[in-house]
């Protein structure tokens, strides 16, 4: 695996890459790698591109500092997964790299109603930041494929449009599926800082999705959201939202759609770390 840390060195690879005809598969990270990128990358070698993954703890997305500050950094760990999964080139850039004019001189996008529901409304300027990054990242690599993660629903819809926005027509952005831990829990980067306690109640979220799609036939979902909202509670979770929308377009639903594909959505954070999770039905 070669890895660059400069845009311009990276590019001059990519451009002699591209004159080979290679099709280029692309997973954006911000690192502390778990199964679930490991499962983006197979995707892209079974899809038989040329794998590109960047790790990039982009600082325009966080709303909380605290959160970027504490966000975990293995890049060794991660070095080391990435060559075991196959991954060709790793793209570690550093901010200045990224922003170098400043984070305000890097284009932003309106993402419209995207930025105004849910995750937008928990956190503000989030999207923002995903679209400048994700469209400063896609000008320099300029993939065929690019790979994200069921696990965040609504990133996977705002990327989507981005893709839109930037007029990327021969761009595929392929989502995969959520990856999870035994008892449920989305795998997830942030789960690294949760104590064994914590991570011994986490899987209730998972538990609160599947009761959610269980219960559509019998009860109205308000009943639903309140016993799972008591049960997060119950286990120590600060719930943020437990939603239903439609799938397709992410607007909100005060009760299950017959005939409509139905997405349940969960955020809730336990000693301070935030969780988000979802499921399709
Ligand atoms: O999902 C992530 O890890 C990040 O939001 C992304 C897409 C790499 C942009 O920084």
């Amino acid at each position: 695996m070669v890895i660059f840390k400069h845009v311009v060195d990276l590019r001059k690879y990519m451009s002699a890459l591209r004159t080979k005809s290679a099709k280029v598969g692309f997973v954006p990270t911000m690192g502390a790698l778990h199964e679930g990128h490991v499962s983006l990358i197979r995707k892209a070698k079974t899809d038989d591109t040329f794998v590109i993954c960047s790790i990039f703890i982009n600082p325009t997305q966080f709303n909380d500092k605290s959160d970027f500050e504490k966000y975990p950094v293995t890049t060794e760990d991660d070095i080391e997964m990435l060559i075991n999964a196959g991954c060709d080139v790793l793209f570690l850039p550093s901010v200045d790299e990224m922003y170098p004019g400043g984070a305000t001189t890097v284009r932003g996008y309106d993402f419209g109603f995207l930025e105004q529901t849910l995750e937008g409304v928990q956190r503000p300027g989030h999207f923002h930041g995903v679209g400048q990054v994700v469209g400063r990242l896609l000008e320099i690599v300029e993939p065929h494929y690019l790979y994200l993660g069921q696990k965040d629903y609504q990133q996977c819809m705002v990327i989507t449009m981005l893709v839109d926005l930037m007029g990327l027509k021969g761009l595929n952005v392929v989502i995969c599926p959520t990856v999870r831990e035994q008892d449920g829990l989305a795998m997830s980067s942030r789960n690294r800082r949760l104590t064994e306690t914590q991570r011994s109640r986490a899987g209730v979220i998972y538990q609160c999705l599947v009761s959610i799609e269980s219960k559509r036939e019998s009860s109205h979902f308000s009943i639903v959201q309140k016993e799972c909202m008591d049960l997060l509670s119950t286990k120590g979770f600060e719930v943020e939202y437990v939603a239903l929308a439609e799938a397709d377009t992410l607007q909100p639903a005060d009760d299950y759609l017959k005939d409509k594909a139905m997405v349940a959505l969960i955020a809730a954070k336990i000693g301070g770390i935030r969780l988000i999770d979802n499921l399709v039905f």
